[in-house]
């Protein structure tokens, strides 16, 4: 079945909740399925973008993205997710490329940061041609370090 990429509702904002919750990042920075759901939510209405992956009808990952969200010129992939029974089969590799298919227009290097614990997620990245730049150590929670990896975007020489 083919996967349908749509923007997030208001509906959708417990199912990418519980995705999130069920991850080594929910587990390590206590994400509350309720409160994550609330924080989806809040960012809808705010205007932020973020869309969803959709097999069937099964909401099966999402992205929550900002274009200039980075330095406030460059963009930044917030939250990333993929349901957990799913994870390796290449939904990841589609929501990345539609943040960065969405965001190229933007022109700067492709931004995020990725928790030092998480090697999966940075393996992930660095497939898909991040780069670490920086180290942000106890920056959301004590004792974690975020590491900021960066995408160059390809210049064209003449
Ligand atoms: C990181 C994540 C979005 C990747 O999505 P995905 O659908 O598994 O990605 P793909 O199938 O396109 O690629 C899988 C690759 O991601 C990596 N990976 C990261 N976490 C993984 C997991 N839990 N299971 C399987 N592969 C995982 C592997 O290195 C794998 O590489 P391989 O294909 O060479 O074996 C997903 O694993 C996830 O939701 N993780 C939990 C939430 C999270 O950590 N988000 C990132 C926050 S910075």
């Amino acid at each position: 079945m083919d996967t349908l990429i749509r923007q997030m509702t208001a509906g959708d904002t417990l199912a990418c909740a519980a995705i999130a919750c069920a991850s080594s990042i929910g587990e390590r920075y206590g994400f509350q399925p309720e409160v994550m759901a609330a924080t989806l939510l809040a960012a809808l209405d705010s205007g932020a973008e973020l869309f969803v992956a959709e097999i069937g009808k099964r909401v099966t990952g999402f992205a929550w993205i900002d274009p200039k969200g980075a330095f406030s010129s460059a963009p930044y992939l917030r939250l990333i997710a993929v349901d957990e029974s799913l994870r390796g089969a290449g939904l990841g590799s589609i929501l990345l490329g539609e943040f960065e298919t969405r965001t190229a227009a933007v022109g700067r290097d492709w931004c995020l940061l990725v928790s030092d614990f998480n090697k999966r997620a940075q393996a992930f990245y660095e497939r898909h041609g991040y780069r670490k730049r920086g180290e942000l150590p106890d920056f959301a929670n004590p004792g974690i370090t975020e590491i900021l990896m960066v995408k160059k975007r390809m210049v064209a020489t003449a």
